[in-house]
């Protein structure tokens, strides 16, 4: 995305001046899907694609005037309202504003116009991208940079939490934030220690398959997958007072199975993907380190299976989807993000590449009646001033 798109924009719909600009991207995530809300590994990188917002502050104590390009709406609204914003993208701007001034930046009224490229509904995080591109322009613009990198996530996913209604973990908004060109992050997100894995694989390639099924968080059963887990929690607690389990990450197979009767199939199913999860993601770690990409594959369609299976947030789509890479030979496939729509990540030899891509295309259209979105994805860097 151009700047100087964001910027004619910005010009016209306001009051002639310039602004500060910024980038946030979206996300991938090779492996560690629903681990991060359960103190487990995930494995993101940041994407080329993103959103870009110019900004200023405006002069006035809380008026806020909001554009989004691609929906051609203009909103304006007052920080100090406790209300706040109806429409849903103005939201994430109200959130992040009033976590910011949590955080002691002094924030005031501001213009800002946004774009992005990061296709929405698609489970690359459209939304973490929004947060984060805001929180890094608003520590900026008032805050003199003070707020650090992970306070912004935070941040990002306290806006998620208190104003738009979705009980994310803090993947999306980490990965956003701290993503770097060329690699892949490894995030322990009970202790949020994490490192950057170069992500080259030789001969193969990550590509996105879109279902354009809308993935949308809330309202999704999203916060029920976290109920479900931290029910289960709850009962392995009140069986080991001696202990202390914050998150399934504490906890073993043997107090899942102890709790099986008292918190029902459902529950139990719920858990038992997340711990094999949290499992599969030190496995692929292993798996890169040795270079190994078909045991890395063999792990992601795993996962695919427990999404779809136990944690059961997968659709008629992307299990369509899912079935065409296995016939196809692809090393691996599974639904990424948070699921009930969106995409598959799938981990492709460069010389089946093209044949996978065409043949996706014919079977899915064939059946839905158009074909899939395809992304390759490339790697990109986290939150930062363009100029
Ligand atoms: C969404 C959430 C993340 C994470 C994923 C599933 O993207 O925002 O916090 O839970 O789903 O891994």
């Amino acid at each position: 995305m151009e700047i100087d798109f964001v910027r004619s924009r910005f010009i016209k719909h306001f009051d002639g001046k310039t602004g500060n600009v910024y980038a946030s991207p979206g996300r991938i995530n090779l492996i560690g899907e629903h681990t991060d809300y359960n103190g487990g590994f995930v494995f993101p990188g940041a994407v080329d694609k993103g959103i870009m917002a110019e900004m200023r502050a405006n002069g006035t104590e809380d008026t806020v005037m909001a554009y989004a390009i691609d929906l051609k709406d203009r909103v304006d609204f007052h920080l100090d309202d406790p209300a706040g914003p109806r429409a849903s993208w103005a939201r994430y701007i109200y959130g992040i504003a009033l976590e910011m001034r949590k955080l002691g930046v002094p924030v005031k009224g501001f213009n800002i116009a946004f774009a992005g490229d990061v296709p929405l509904g698609a489970g690359m995080s459209s939304s973490a991208a929004m947060e984060s591109c805001f929180a890094c322009g608003l520590n900026d613009i008032f805050g003199d940079n003070k707020v650090s990198r992970w306070d912004m996530v935070l941040a990002g996913q306290a806006t998620e939490h208190n104003y738009c209604g979705v009980n994310c973990g803090i993947m999306d908004q980490f990965a956003s934030v701290f993503g770097k060109a060329g690699c892949l992050m490894r995030l322990d997100c009970r202790s949020r220690e994490f490192e950057y894995f170069p992500f080259k694989p030789d001969g193969y390639r990550l590509v996105l398959l879109d279902s354009v099924v809308k993935h949308q968080l809330a309202g999704s059963p999203y916060n029920d997958r976290r109920n479900s887990c931290e029910n289960v929690v709850k009962h392995i607690q009140a069986k080991h007072p001696e202990g202390k389990y914050e998150t399934l990450r504490d906890c073993t197979w043997e107090q899942l199975d102890e709790v099986r009767a008292e918190v029902g199939e459902e529950d139990y199913k719920r858990a038992k993907f997340v711990l094999g999860e949290k499992d599969r993601v030190l496995g692929v770690c292993d798996a890169l380190n040795e270079g190994d990409y078909e045991k890395v594959g063999e792990l992601m369609y795993q996962t695919h299976e427990g999404l779809s299976k136990d944690y059961e947030v997968s659709c008629e789509e992307l299990d369509f989807l899912n079935d065409i890479a296995k016939e196809c030979g692809v090393t691996g496939s599974r639904i990424m993000g948070g699921g009930f729509g969106g995409c598959t990540i799938n981990l492709v030899r460069n010389d089946l590449y093209k044949q996978f891509i065409s043949t996706a295309k014919q079977k899915f259209n064939e059946k839905y009646g158009h074909e899939p979105k395809v992304y390759d994805v490339v790697i990109g860097d986290g939150s930062r001033k363009l100029c």
